[in-house]
């Protein structure tokens, strides 16, 4: 994450900079507590319809929820619904490896944790050891740490680095904007046939269809959505749910014709 602007050496404070700058993603008004939809793409009446007819998170999310919007980055985290679909997803798909890269206080990771089958296994990257510390106390609390580890690093030197095994059935990518290319390029090759991997902030609150958008997460997106549409490797569907989450099936075989 370069940035001009962004002068601190400590991690969590590079981010926090650059969330304030807007580089990390595109700034978004929010229901703060993870309660109520995010989607900027439905008006309140039909956001609100949406939330009341949706599974309502647990204790364990509310209160990690309420935690983390006491944060002055709790935009960070996915909404409540985006949750429900991660654990979903994992669940259908039964997964054996996960692994999400941007894990924040933890919400995301405990939708997929929640989801895995026995013996199945999510590994976290994150940078924020502050921040990891209120994900840590929040997974043992909902029973799952045991099938969670969480490396702290950069995300691009910790997938460089992961042994050749192993391989991961589903992938949530939920880190900084401008770096989703380099994430992607390192997980296509680790992910078995039919594994998924998901991406968030796909659309950027609308900023993705207006070209004269510089910001440098926007432009980042948009040539990653660009580029992931056209990759052969995978089948790709792009959902409007939250700030958009595109879904990317690695194909047995590349597609015919490309
Ligand atoms: C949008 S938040 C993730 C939200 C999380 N998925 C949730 O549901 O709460 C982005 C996270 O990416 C992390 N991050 C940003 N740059 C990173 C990097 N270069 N390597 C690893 N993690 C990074 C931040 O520390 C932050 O926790």
């Amino acid at each position: 994450m370069e940035h001009p602007l962004i002068m601190s050496t400590s991690p969590a404070q590079r981010i926090r900079e650059a969330t304030a700058l807007g580089v990390e993603t595109v700034r978004r008004e929010v229901t703060r507590g993870g309660r109520g939809s995010k989607s900027a793409f439905l008006n309140g009446k039909i956001g609100a319809y949406l939330t009341e007819h949706s599974s309502p998170p647990d204790e364990v999310l509310d209160d990690l929820s309420a935690v983390t919007a006491t944060l002055p980055e709790a935009e960070m985290q996915v909404p409540a619904e985006q949750g429900t679909l991660l654990t979903i997803l994992t669940a259908s798909i039964a997964p054996g490896r996960t692994i999400e890269v941007g894990t924040f206080t933890g919400y995301s990771a405990l939708c997929i944790a929640r989801g895995l089958p026995a013996g199945g296994r999510l590994l976290c990257l994150d940078v924020s050891e502050e921040w990891s510390a209120i994900a840590r106390k929040h997974w043992e609390r909902a029973g799952v740490s045991d099938r969670i580890d969480l490396v702290l690093g950069p995300a691009a030197d910790s997938l460089a680095d992961l042994a050749e095994e192993p391989t991961f059935d589903l992938a949530f990518i939920d880190a900084d904007k401008v770096s989703y290319q380099r994430y992607y390029d390192l997980l296509v090759p680790r992910m078995n046939p039919n594994g998924v991997i998901i991406v968030d902030n796909v659309l950027q609150y609308g900023a993705v269809v207006r070209p004269r958008s510089e910001n440098p997460a926007v432009v980042a997106v948009r040539e990653f959505n660009r580029l992931l549409a056209a990759d052969s490797r995978v089948q790709v569907v792009m959902l409007p749910i939250a700030d958009g989450l595109t879904i990317a099936r690695k194909l047995p075989f590349p597609r015919e014709g490309d």
